[in-house]
């Protein structure tokens, strides 16, 4: 048990860095001083390349991805393993160690563990922050060539958007992340089925056409590899292949509808 008061500062400390999208191409350089001077780095990586990469640059190195084994058990589910990711790292922390977690695409753009971390960090009285990384979403604007600024975005999580009734603003770009477990309410799965995603279609048909354009994308991670930008109708988008790296991305439906009544408050301003 740690008897210290929780102003008094203890030596552990925790920063959660983002990778970028890009292996080795887009990591910040603060996010890789972190990475090769903290005591220790955690991460949950998968791909073999980024790993090699960062157990190169560490001192010393965690992996964390055996946690995702804990949804293969009874009555456990990803937030299971998100929790078992956040004991590794709070564990390290305790142990009084300059301890770095990392995280591909920016940290703190749907990636919880992050987020509960530093939260749990926090709480003890350990120093604890995040730096920011190139998120997926950052890919996206540069690789489609759209402006969030002109239309706005509405940004959300695929299932989250299926089982909630959000309002949409269809003269927005719509971002729906996670649609590779459309619908999956178990949160014990890796995919998605057609049927899932028919609902899905089903659900954004009534905001949008049938035949409206839909885009799946995925930003290149490694030297060499495309990025994908499928555009289909949304009718299509059962069949088509949506992996856990897919985003999809749906472009604004109609133009703004003018609000003519603060337009008039503003106009009489001006006058004014
Ligand atoms: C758990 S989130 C991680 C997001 C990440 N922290 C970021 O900053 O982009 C996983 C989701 O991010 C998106 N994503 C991950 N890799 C991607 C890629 N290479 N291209 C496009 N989207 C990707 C997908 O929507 C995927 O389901």
């Amino acid at each position: 048990m740690n008897v210290s008061s929780p102003s008094m500062e203890k030596r552990g400390s925790l920063v959660c860095v983002g990778t970028g999208m890009r292996l080795g191409g887009q990591i910040t350089p603060i996010a890789q001083s972190y990475i090769e001077n903290s005591d220790v780095v955690l991460a949950a990586v998968s791909n073999t390349l980024a790993r090699k990469w960062l157990q190169g640059l560490a001192r010393e190195y965690v992996c964390l991805t055996q946690h995702y084994d804990l949804t293969k058990e009874e009555g456990k589910t990803r937030r299971d393993t998100y929790r078992a990711m956040t004991a590794d790292i709070m564990g390290q922390v305790r142990a009084g160690k300059a301890v770095c977690a990392a995280f591909y695409g920016h940290p703190g753009i749907f990636a919880c563990v992050a987020h509960l971390a530093i939260e749990a960090a926090r709480k003890e009285g350990y120093e604890a922050h995040m730096e920011p990384g190139v998120s997926a979403l950052d890919c996206l604007v540069a690789d489609l060539g759209i402006d969030p600024g002109a239309y706005g975005l509405q940004s959300m999580e695929t299932t989250q958007y299926m089982i909630h009734q959000r309002p949409l603003d269809t003269s927005s770009l719509l971002v729906l992340w996670q649609p590779g477990v459309a619908g999956d309410l178990s949160l014990k799965r890796f995919d998605t089925v057609p049927a899932r995603l028919q609902i899905l279609v089903d659900k954004l048909a009534r905001h949008y056409p049938l035949d409206h354009e839909v885009i799946l994308y995925e930003a290149a991670t490694r030297p060499f590899e495309a990025t994908r930008i499928d555009r289909m109708a949304l009718r299509d988008l059962p069949a088509a292949e949506v992996k856990p790296a897919t985003t999809l991305v749906i472009s604004p439906a109609q133009e703004p509808v003018g609000d003519e009544e603060t337009i008039g408050l503003l106009d009489a301003l001006a006058l004014a």
